[in-house]
């Protein structure tokens, strides 16, 4: 019935559907249409009604659907299996434990809201309600401890290539895992790692993607924004997730059989540090000096006014 309802609303296109319609399509009374169309508001959908005109949906809610989703993934797809929860402390957290319990690699937590979504150096993730694509990604490379962090430029490379092909819009990668647009992040990226001094057991890939905001809180305004920011219209969560497992697919087949060395001219393709004044603050040391760009294991090379190379292996870039 919902399905039928809903179906009839679009053939509307944006216009007005006469309630005689609805109920002749549907077999029932004109007080039964009444009350579906209130339960599809329930349901998040803007439906508006207007005498001797009928019903118009205005809107419909932006559910992220695994259903839709795994129909749109290619066959085979290094996505195994999508757990979607509602509302979850941390997609992050929950990925850790089923990695932990032997989930297989290409298990993705999904959630609609986060309630303690962590950032990178223990800050917090604002993670509201289905405004945005929080997820984790179980995976298994075979490889050393220490390429380990190239997931995550891998995952920049996804995010931009994902975002340009549903949306059209070209946002940067702030090395190593902030997608930008004019300055304001959109995105970021968490890689862990469950390991042994020599052995990789599980590499938790996390991703934080503004997609529809509308405004941020105070302590963000000034520093995030999301793709319905920049797009100037809302944004299916679902297209745009779709395009970046499409990505991420053939870039993680890529590198587990050529290596990061295949991936660094694409990352450097979207990056804004390279050939720029930056500044980076290490656990060490603060240094200023221009960000020549990566080497093959991803490490950030700054070459100081001293004309000394510095390799960045972690730190906080300001641009
Ligand atoms: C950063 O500090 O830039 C990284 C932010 C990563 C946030 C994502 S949202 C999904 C996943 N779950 C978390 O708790 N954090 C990551």
């Amino acid at each position: 019935m919902k399905s039928t309802l809903l179906s009839l609303l679009r053939t509307g296109e944006g216009e007005f559907v006469s309630g005689e319609k609805i109920s002749d399509q549907l077999g029932c009374s004109r007080t039964a249409v009444w009350k579906h169309i209130d339960a599809l508001r329930k349901e998040g959908y803007t439906v508006e009604a207007a005498p001797k005109k009928g019903y118009r949906l205005a809107g419909e809610p932006d559910t992220l659907s695994v259903h839709q989703l795994k129909s749109r993934l290619p066959e085979p797809s290094f996505v195994k299996d999508i757990l979607h929860y509602p509302s979850i402390h941390s997609t992050q957290e929950t990925a850790h434990l089923l990695a932990s319990e032997q989930a297989e690699e290409g298990t993705i937590v999904l959630a609609d809201e986060q309630t303690k979504g962590k950032g990178r150096l223990g800050r917090q993730w604002h993670s509201p309600p289905e405004t945005g694509i929080w997820m984790s990604l179980i995976l298994r490379p075979d490889i050393e401890v220490r390429s380990a962090p190239q997931l995550t430029l891998l995952t920049a490379v996804a995010v931009v290539r994902g975002i340009k092909e549903s949306l059209g819009l070209d946002p940067e990668i702030k090395w190593p895992n902030d997608i930008l647009f004019n300055g304001r992040k959109a995105a970021g990226i968490l890689t862990e790692m469950q390991a042994e001094p020599d052995r990789v057991h599980a590499i938790i890939v996390g991703l934080g993607l503004n997609v529809n905001q509308d405004y941020f809180p105070d302590e963000l305004a000034d520093i995030a924004t999301s793709l319905r920011l920049e797009k100037g219209e809302k944004v299916s969560r679902t297209d745009v997730l779709e395009a970046i497992l499409k990505e991420w697919d053939w870039l993680y087949r890529m590198f587990l059989k050529e290596g990061f060395s295949s991936v660094k001219p694409l990352w450097e393709a979207h990056a804004l540090t390279m050939g720029k004044e930056i500044t980076a603050r290490t656990p060490r040391e603060t240094l200023k000096g221009v960000a020549v760009g990566i080497d093959d294991a991803g490490v950030l090379l700054l070459r100081t006014k001293d004309g000394k190379l510095h390799h960045i292996y972690s730190a906080d870039i300001e641009v």
